[in-house]
């Protein structure tokens, strides 16, 4: 796909090599938002690809031109040296483009660097929604640019990787198109019969009193997975309606997670929507990104480590190695919540003594399956998913002992395995030494001491 474009990116390039001038033109897209485009005299436009080059330039541009000249010409050879010295597909000039508009954003600090930012990627996602073969399932979600290994690997070395991302600003479809660009998958909507039931969950660390239903969603392109998990009560006589349903999305190439929840968008209080069981629900309806900002809890308190999923093995939520993300995971949320920074080293010195077990012989980067590293940021990983984890479905192997007798909560976790005592300790240990106070510290207990006052409420 080689073109005009390609030579248009090149001359663009040299053509600004001499100091931009201020720019007084309109932008060729104004805006961006629930899925459309507003073109620069505010009205809907069908996005082209010379729409798409001629943003991209033009943000460029502008961008360049806020900047003093040294600068201009210093970042100006960064973005050559990502195309010289060889023919460049389009796609790859697109790539190239947007992760230099996200630099320049970052340099220049335009007051409308989120607006920026969103039709940046928004734009991207279109493009890529462009070029894929028409009805498949890549172009009706749209996917992210697929830049060749060269173009890759040009803009690693200029060390222009892409920025971390958050959801600062972002909900309803312009969170959907940050995800997408960011390489994970979008599902179809709530109800669609691409989402394929794996069975109800036994094994429930929380809302362990309702119904839960695994729903998955694979996708290629790109490769990843969705899975939405519907709860509801049990005694709903008419059994028909769905009172809790999150939906996660992870990106295994990209390493890249969203998170939608039903919820309603309303100030000041947001309301969990009740859904009939059977209802045909559109993404948008969902709250996404910074929608979910006071909403049902922060999900990447709970949901971290190597992938983004919080998975009982052998539980219908176990759907195997479609689960690893070739890359640590960085969840798309509100920039607040835990952006899930990289593994643990909480276990890297301990020295375990004959006769006692390592958590890391599976929770390693061979396997994929690291921990995630335990902050404040991860309160509730500590208080809620390791206790329980310890108890009931740690280790998973049957070699090891079965998972211990429900009983009141007396001050001491009782291990699944005790063997796996020294990793534990170090594990909690950790969780506490990272700045808790000693009243969130004790919402370890507290929490353990509510669950265990009730049996009723034990695990099934
Ligand atoms: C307090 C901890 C906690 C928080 C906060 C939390 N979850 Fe979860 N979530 C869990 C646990 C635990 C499971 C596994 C099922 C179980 O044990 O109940 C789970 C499972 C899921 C699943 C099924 C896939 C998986 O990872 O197992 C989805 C989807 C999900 N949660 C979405 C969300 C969303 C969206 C949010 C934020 C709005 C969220 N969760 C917040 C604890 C949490
Ligand atoms: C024999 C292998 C193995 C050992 C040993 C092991 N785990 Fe796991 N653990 C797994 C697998 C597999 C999962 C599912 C992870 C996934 O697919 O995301 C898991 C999941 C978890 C989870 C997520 C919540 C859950 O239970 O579903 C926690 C927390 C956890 N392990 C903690 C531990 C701790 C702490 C230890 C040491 C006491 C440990 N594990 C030892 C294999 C192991």
């Amino acid at each position: 796909m080689l073109n005009a474009f390609a030579l248009a990116g090149v001359a663009l390039v040299i053509g600004a090599m001499l100091p931009a001038q201020a720019q007084t033109a309109l932008p060729p897209i104004s805006s961006v938002g629930h899925g459309s485009i507003l073109g620069a005299n505010g009205k809907d436009v069908a996005p082209t690809r010379a729409l798409i080059l001629a943003s991209q330039k033009y943000y460029i541009d502008r961008l360049l031109s806020q900047l003093p000249g040294d600068r201009q010409t210093q970042l100006l050879g960064q973005r050559a040296r990502m195309s010289s010295g060889r023919a460049v597909v389009e796609e790859d000039e697109v790539y190239a483009n947007s992760i230099f508009i996200e630099k320049l954003i970052s340099v220049a600090k335009p007051a409308d660097a989120l607006a920026m930012d969103s039709i940046n990627s928004v734009i991207v996602n279109q493009y890529a929604k462009m070029v894929r073969p028409p009805g498949s399932v890549a172009a009706v979600s749209g996917i992210a640019l697929a830049p060749s290994a060269i173009m890759q690997a040009a803009v690693d070395s200029e060390g222009l990787k892409k920025k971390q991302q958050d959801s600062e600003g972002l909900s309803g479809q312009a969170y959907i198109d940050a995800c997408a660009a960011a390489g994970v998958p979008v599902p179809p909507p709530w109800g669609d019969k691409r989402w394929k039931s794996n069975g109800r969950l036994q094994t429930k660390f929380i809302l362990e009193t309702e119904v839960a239903e695994v729903f998955w969603y694979g996708s290629k392109s790109p490769v990843g997975v969705c899975i939405a998990l519907p709860r509801w009560k049990e005694n709903d006589k008419k059994n028909v309606n769905v009172g809790a349903l999150g939906i996660i999305c992870q990106g295994n190439t990209t390493g890249t997670s969203c998170y939608w929840d039903n919820m309603k968008k309303k100030k000041p209080v947001d309301i969990p929507i009740v859904l009939p069981k059977d209802a045909t629900v559109p993404l948008t309806t969902f709250g996404g990104g910074d929608d979910l900002i006071g909403g049902n809890g922060i999900c990447t308190d709970c949901h971290a480590g190597e992938n983004t999923f919080i998975v009982h093995p052998d539980s219908a939520l176990d759907l195997g190695p479609i689960l690893r993300p070739t890359k640590w995971v960085r969840p798309i949320v509100p920039k607040a919540w835990n952006q899930n920074p990289g593994p643990s080293s909480a276990l890297d010195k301990i020295v375990l003594k004959e006769g006692e077990k390592s958590c890391l012989r599976c929770h390693n980067e061979k396997d994929r399956n690291r921990f995630p590293t335990l902050s404040l940021a991860t309160l509730k990983y500590c208080t809620t998913i390791l206790p329980q984890a310890v108890e009931h479905t740690m280790p998973p192997t049957d070699d090891d002992a079965p998972p211990s007798p429900r009983v009141p909560f007396d001050g001491t976790l009782r291990l699944k395995s005790p063997a796996y005592k020294t990793h534990v300790d170090a594990l909690l240990a950790t969780c506490q030494d990272t700045g808790a106070t000693a009243e969130q510290m004790a919402q370890i207990v507290k929490y353990l001491e509510n669950k265990w006052e009730n049996p009723t409420q034990a695990l099934q």
